[in-house]
């Protein structure tokens, strides 16, 4: 039977979904490693943010979803809503594989956007996967007029054939409107595939009614430089300039990048005038961002990745727990002074902060000095170092301590380079360490850092560092520990233990 133009089976496989999920969610309820305030699902396999979109009144997510097991295969979308974007409820899966052009174990609906239509429907638009049959890639929709029950359009797929010069790499719709238009950009793998002889790519499509979609070109490619093939491409205006970011497949420079420029619609082409990664850290990929009201610009990533996932096989600790993936904070990402993009971590996160530990201005040296912290797995801090005119060139920031372990913060001054280093973490369960360039304008350095059970994320805006990487530590004693090569620097510290809201 054709079970594409049956809304019957999509709501079946929506509540076989649910409800597998819900036994599954028992056994995730009690994993110790559960995060306190990251995005993560009620249970199963989380992979990419989808469809963020602000929608009557809520922030809604959308992500890749296994919900029978924490395991990736046969996605569907799990989906949430919040108001702060910290808080989040958890909805019934919006999207599972149900007809011909989605139902291999091996495909699925994958990754695609939001979007708000005039009549306040609420449009999802993705890629169908059956890597089996005859159309292994499409792009499809499916609406909702309440925001949470999705049907599958009968028009599907609104996307059918592979352009020219594009053998089987095509996906993650990011739809967008720009003037009379709806505009759809596609990652893709150019000339060959993804695994072999291709090079990635962002392509745009064109329609006025989000059925019809005409190709209009290969608008920003690769050549050589970022992957052989663009996943979860995103673009969309901040301040006076086009952002492009996307997550590039074998380039192991870089796992989430941006482009600064101009773009222009007609020919289709986008021009360049700044690039660099969105995050240095090990786990931070598939970015999508949306405008929240306030006109702020927040962005949404998977804190994870595929080139680096170092358990690719039984996919890490929380997986024996019921449960794997996480989202990396929410960030608001703007143009800095010089042009770049920049972020920062939500100002919400605040609302979190429970009363802090502080300590004054600090001196400390080449002896370690103890600065408290009640609660290491779940905090908030803020080191501020004042380096004027001193003899350090290097400080240690050490966290999550504890008999054998550690998670270090090498503040290189000398070399310009923050090092997250990783090699004592866990006992090798996490991936390798990680650098950024360090930017100090001399005066004060000011470090922020986000720990939860299983992650940390650090921030210096001056230096236009964001950092997203994952540790597996045992229990860690409350305190964090300083140390310099030499001199004599000071520190002004804040420690927010953070209430739990996840
Ligand atoms: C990125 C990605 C997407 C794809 C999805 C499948 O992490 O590989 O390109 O749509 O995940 O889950």
């Amino acid at each position: 039977m054709n079970t594409l133009f049956d809304p019957t089976v999509h709501r079946r496989q929506l509540s076989r979904a649910a409800a597998a999920r819900a036994a599954l969610a028992i056994h995730a309820a009690a994993s110790p490693l559960r995060q306190h305030y990251h995005f993560m699902p009620p249970a199963g396999w989380l992979n990419d943010p989808n469809g963020c979109i602000y929608y009557n009144g809520m922030h809604h997510l959308f992500y890749q979803h296994n919900p029978y097991a924490p395991t990736w295969a046969a996605m569907h979308w799990g989906h949430a809503a919040s108001r702060d974007m910290l808080h989040w409820e958890h909805l019934p899966p919006a999207l599972a594989p149900s007809n011909e052009l989605d139902d291999d174990p091996r495909g699925g609906c994958f990754s695609g956007s939001a979007v708000q239509l005039p009549n306040s429907t609420l449009a999802l638009i993705y890629t169908a996967v059956n890597g089996s049959k005859a159309n292994p890639v499409t792009q499809c929709a499916a609406l909702s007029k309440d925001g949470t029950h999705f049907h599958k359009l009968m028009q599907n797929p609104i996307v059918a054939q592979l352009p020219p010069n594009v053998p089987c790499d095509l996906r993650d719709p990011k739809v967008l409107r720009q003037g009379k238009f709806w505009y759809m950009v596609l990652g893709a793998s150019l000339g060959g595939s993804a695994r072999q002889g291709g090079d990635g790519g962002a392509l745009l499509y064109r329609s006025s009614d989000l059925l019809n979609w005409e190709f209009r070109g290969v608008f920003a490619q690769s050549h050589g430089r970022f992957g052989t093939m663009w996943e979860c491409p995103d673009l969309f205006p901040l301040g006076n300039k086009w952002v492009l970011t996307f997550s590039p497949m074998l380039c192991k420079a870089a796992a989430a990048v941006y482009w600064v420029g101009e773009m222009d619609f007609e020919a289709p082409r986008f021009i360049p005038q700044a690039d660099g990664l969105l995050d240095f850290g090990g786990e931070y990929y598939a970015s999508q961002s949306y405008l929240a009201p306030g006109g702020r610009r927040i962005a949404m990533a998977w804190q994870n990745g595929w080139d680096w996932m170092p358990w690719w096989k039984s996919f890490g600790p929380t997986a024996q727990q019921g449960w794997c993936g996480c989202m990396a904070l929410p960030r608001e990402l703007y143009l800095d002074a010089a042009g770049c993009l920049a972020v920062k971590p939500i100002t919400e996160l605040e609302t979190l902060r429970l009363s802090p530990v502080c300590a004054e201005q600090t001196v400390f040296g080449t002896q370690e000095v103890r600065l408290p912290c009640p609660t290491p797995s779940c905090c908030e801090l803020e080191l501020c170092f004042s380096l004027n005119g001193g003899t350090t060139r290097r400080i240690m920031v050490d966290l999550r301590i504890a008999q054998g372990q550690c998670t270090r913060i090498v503040l290189d001054l000398e070399a310009e380079e923050l090092l997250f280093d990783r090699s004592r973490a866990d006992g090798g369960l996490c991936n390798a360490n990680r650098r950024a360039p360090l930017h100090t304008s001399g005066g004060e350095l000011r470090l922020r850092v986000f720990c939860d059970t299983i992650s940390v994320e650090l921030f210096i805006e001056e230096s236009r560092i964001a950092m997203s990487n994952l540790i597996y530590p045992g229990e860690s004693f409350p305190y964090i520990s300083l140390h310099a090569d030499q001199g004599q620097p000071q520190v002004r510290y804040t420690c927010w233990p953070l209430r739990a809201c996840m």
